[in-house]
C-alpha cells in the first residue's frame, strides 16, 4: 500500500484516533532520539570521564616505575661506596665479598648484582658464585658509563647469551613461548628469549676518587610480578567489580606480557600474550602514549599503554594499565534505565493528558455532530449545551445562532405558507364566485328578455279583466255571491299585474337616476318604514354604520328597494323573532362600500344558494321569487355584486358590495369624450 493511500486511511480515521495517534508518534519518535542521544552523550561522557582517569592512572604507575628505577640507581650506588668492596677490589680478596653481595642484592631484591674491575671485567657474580666470571662487560653501555664514573639507571633488553651467563634459571625465566593472541601484530618468530631488565652500574672509587670497579645491578622484569602489583595497589586500591579486579598493569617487552595482573581464562597471568595491532602501531612504532578503548585478553578495558625506552632511546617495551569496561558499561546503563524509566513515565502521563484533552475537544464535536441530526430531522428547538469559552465553545454558539436563525426562517416560511395558501382559497373562493354571478347574470339577461316579452303580452289582457271584473261589480242586480267572485278576479288579477310590473322590472332596467347619495341615511329610512310591522313580528333592528362614509353615486329609489328586498327576506326569515343587524362600512382596499344584513333565521340550505338569484325562486307560498333577482340586477348594473353565507338554523348574511366609482358614470365620461 503506497504512502498516499495509508496517509488516505488515516484520514478517514475519527478525530479523535488521529489525535492520539500523531501524538503517540510523536512522543515515541521523540522519546527513542532523545534515548538515542542521551545514551550516546552519556556513554561518551562516561568513557572520557574514564579515560581521564585511566590517563592519570598511567601516570602514576609511571611514577612507580621511575621510583623503583630511581631506588635501583641509589642503593647499587650506595652499595658501590662500602669499603669492604674496596678492600676486596684493592686486595682481589673476592671470595669472601660474594656471599655478602649476594645478601645484599637479596636484600635489594635484584637478580643481578656483579661487581667488575675497573677494565670492566667481571670478577664476581652474586647470584651464582658458582658460573665462570671474567667476561669483559666494558661495552655494556651501562659499565661503559660507569666506568666513566658516571652512575646511570635504566631499561634494557638484555640478551640470552648475557642471561645464560647469570645462569640458565635466569635465562629460562626470561623465555616466553608465545601464546597465540587475536588481534596480536604477525611476528616471525613464535617466542622470545631476551629479556628487559631495569639496570644501573656504579663506579666502586677509592677515597681518592681512584676507580676500583663497577658494581651493577639488575631487575629483571620477566616474570617479576612485584612492579605491577605494587602498581595496582597503589593506583587501584585492589577494588574489585564483581570478583574481578579493577585495575591491572602490564608490563611489556616489545609487544609481548612478560609481567602482569591480567588473567586469563584459567585464572593465570596472562604472560606471553601480546598487545593488539593497533597498539603496537601506536606506542611501539611511532612512540605515543595510547588511551582508549582495547580488548585486553578476555574483557573489553580502558586502558593506557606508554612507551618504555632504553638510555638510547629506543623504545624498549610497554608500562599498560587499565581499568575493565564494565562496571562503567554497568553504570551507563543503570542511568539509562532511569533515563528510560522516566521517559516512560512522561510519555504515559502525556498519552494520560493527551487523551483527556482529545476527548474534551472530540465530545463536543460529536455532540455537535449529534444535534446536526436532531435540526436535520426537524427538532429546530434542540440547542448544543456550551461550556468551555475555547473555539469549540464559540463553534458551538455559533451553531446555536445558526440554529436560531433556521427556526426563525421555518417560522416565517410556514406563516408566509399558510398567508399563501389563504390566499389562494380566497382567490379560488372569489373566483367561483365570480363564475356563479356570471352564469347568474347570463341566467337572468335571457329569461329577462322572455319575461320582458311575455309581460308585455300579459299585460294588456290583464288589464281588460280588471277593468271589466269592476265595471260588473258597479253593475246593479249582482249578488253578493257574485260580487265575492268579481272581487276575487280584481285580486288575482292585480296580483298578476304586480307580477308583470316585477318582470317588467328586472327584464327593463331602467336607467338609473343616480346622485350623490348618503348610503346610511338610505339604510336609516328602509329600516324605518319596516320597523313597526317588524317589533309586532318580535324582530329587533341593529345599525352599525360607518357614519364617516362618504355620499355615493347611486339611483336612491332603487338601492332602497335593494334594501327593503333584503329587509324583508331577513325578517321573513324569523318567523318567531329574532335579530336584525345592518352594518356599513368602507372595504378594506377602499374601492368598495359593504353593506351587510346579518339575520338570526333559518338560514338557507347548501343546495338552494346557487338557485337564490333565479327569477321565480321561493320556497314561500306567497312569494314571487323575484326579489333577490330584481335586487341582483339593480346592484349588476351600478357594477357591485350581492354575497351571501348561510347556515340552516344560525342565519344567513347578504352582503351588499358597491363601487365607490359608479360604472355607468365612467361609460358616459368615456363617451363624452
Ligand atoms: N334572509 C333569508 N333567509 C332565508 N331564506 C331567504 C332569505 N332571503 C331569501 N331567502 C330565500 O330566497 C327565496 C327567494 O327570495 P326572493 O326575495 O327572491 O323571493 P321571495 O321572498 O320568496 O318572494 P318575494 O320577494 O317576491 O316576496 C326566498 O323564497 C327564501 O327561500
Ligand atoms: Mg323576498
Amino acid at each position: 500500500m503506497s504512502i498516499r493511500r495509508i496517509f488516505q486511511r488515516f484520514l478517514d480515521w475519527p478525530l479523535r484516533r488521529r489525535l492520539i495517534l500523531s501524538f503517540l508518534i510523536v512522543i515515541v519518535i521523540g522519546g527513542i532520539m532523545t534515548l538515542l542521544i542521551g545514551t550516546r552523550i552519556e556513554h561518551q561522557t562516561i568513557i572520557s570521564l574514564a579515560e581521564a582517569k585511566v590517563r592519570h592512572d598511567l601516570a602514576s604507575a609511571w611514577m612507580v616505575y621511575e621510583e623503583r628505577l630511581q631506588s635501583l640507581r641509589d642503593t647499587v650506588r650506595l652499595s658501590a661506596t662500602q669499603e669492604y668492596l674496596h678492600a676486596a677490589l684493592r686486595h682481589a680478596d673476592l671470595e669472601r665479598v660474594a656471599g655478602r653481595l649476594d645478601g645484599v642484592r637479596r636484600e635489594l631484591g635484584l637478580d643481578v648484582l656483579n661487581l667488575t674491575d675497573a677494565f670492566g671485567r667481571v670478577v664476581v657474580r652474586s647470584r651464582r658464585a658458582d658460573m665462570p666470571v671474567g667476561d669483559d662487560v666494558a661495552g655494556d653501555p651501562f659499565v661503559a658509563l660507569a666506568l666513566r664514573k658516571e652512575t646511570p639507571a635504566g631499561t634494557r633488553i638484555v640478551p640470552r647469551d648475557e642471561l645464560l651467563r647469570e645462569g640458565t634459571d635466569l635465562a629460562d625465566r626470561a623465555r616466553f613461548q608465545f601464546v597465540p593472541t587475536p588481534m596480536a601484530a604477525e611476528r616471525s618468530e613464535d617466542h622470545e628469549d631476551k629479556g628487559l631488565m631495569l639496570k644501573t652500574a656504579a663506579p666502586v672509587m677509592d677515597d681518592s676518587g681512584v676507580l676500583l670497579g663497577v658494581l651493577t645491578g639488575g631487575l629483571l622484569f620477566n616474570r617479576n610480578y612485584d612492579l605491577v602489583d605494587r602498581v595496582k595497589d597503589i593506583v587501584f586500591k585492589g577494588e574489585k567489580y564483581k570478583g574481578h579486579d579493577i585495575g591491572t598493569a602490564t608490563l611489556f617487552q616489545d609487544d609481548l606480557r612478560i609481567a602482569t595482573n591480567v588473567l586469563d581464562n584459567q585464572g593465570n597471568r596472562a604472560v606471553g600474550t601480546r598487545v593488539s595491532r593497533d597498539v603496537k602501531e601506536a606506542v611501539l612504532d611511532r612512540g605515543e602514549t595510547y588511551v582508549g578503548r582495547a580488548f585486553v585478553v578476555t574483557a573489553w578495558y580502558i586502558t593506557a599503554y606508554r612507551p618504555i625506552k632504553d638510555i638510547a632511546g629506543r623504545t624498549v617495551g610497554m608500562l599498560y594499565v587499565g581499568m575493565l569496561e564494565r562496571p562503567y558499561i554497568d553504570l551507563r546503563n543503570r542511568v539509562m534505565a532511569t533515563f528510560a524509566g522516566i521517559a516512560a513515565l512522561c510519555a504515559l502521563f502525556l498519552l494520560g493528558l493527551l487523551s483527556f484533552v482529545a476527548r474534551r475537544i472530540t465530545r463536543p464535536l460529536a455532540v455537535m455532530v449529534e444535534a446536526t441530526g436532531k435540526i436535520a430531522s426537524g427538532d429546530l428547538a434542540h440547542r448544543v449545551e456550551v461550556e468551555s469559552w475555547d473555539e469549540i465553545g464559540q463553534l458551538a454558539r455559533a451553531f446555536n445562532r445558526m440554529t436560531d436563525e433556521l427556526s426563525l426562517a421555518h417560522e416565517d416560511l410556514t406563516q408566509w405558507g399558510q398567508t399563501l395558501e389563504r390566499r389562494v382559497e380566497e382567490r379560488t373562493r372569489e373566483l367561483r364566485e365570480a363564475q356563479d354571478r356570471l352564469v347568474v347574470s347570463e341566467k337572468l339577461a335571457s329569461l329577462g328578455k322572455m319575461a320582458a316579452g311575455v309581460a308585455h303580452e300579459i299585460n294588456n289582457p290583464l288589464t281588460t279583466i280588471l277593468i271589466n271584473a269592476h265595471l260588473l261589480l258597479e253593475r246593479p242586480g249582482r249578488t253578493a255571491d257574485d260580487a265575492e267572485t268579481l272581487n276575487l278576479i280584481a285580486d288575482e288579477t292585480t296580483r298578476c299585474a304586480a307580477i308583470v310590473k316585477g318582470l317588467l322590472d328586472f327584464a327593463r332596467q331602467t336607467p338609473s337616476q343616480a346622485a350623490p347619495t348618503d348610503i346610511n341615511d338610505v339604510i336609516d329610512r328602509t329600516l324605518l318604514l319596516l320597523e313597526m310591522q317588524a317589533s309586532v313580528r318580535n324582530i329587533r333592528f341593529e345599525k352599525a354604520l360607518d357614519r364617516a362614509l362618504p355620499p355615493i353615486e347611486i339611483d336612491k329609489n332603487k338601492i332602497q328597494q335593494v334594501f327593503s328586498n333584503l329587509a324583508i327576506n331577513a325578517c321573513e326569515a324569523m318567523p318567531t323573532g329574532g335579530t336584525l343587524v345592518v352594518a356599513s362600512f368602507m372595504s378594506r382596499d377602499g374601492t368598495h362600500f359593504e353593506i351587510t344584513f346579518t339575520d338570526t333565521g333559518i338560514g338557507i340550505s347548501k343546495e338552494n344558494i346557487p338557485k337564490l338569484f333565479d327569477p321565480f325562486f321561493t320556497t314561500k307560498s306567497f312569494g314571487t321569487g323575484l326579489g333577490l333577482a330584481v335586487s341582483y340586477g339593480i346592484i349588476r348594473q351600478r357594477g357591485g355584486t350581492i354575497l351571501v353565507r348561510s347556515e340552516v338554523g344560525k342565519g344567513t348574511v347578504f352582503t351588499v358590495r358597491i363601487p365607490l366609482a359608479d360604472p355607468e358614470e365612467e361609460n358616459r365620461i368615456e363617451e363624452a369624450q
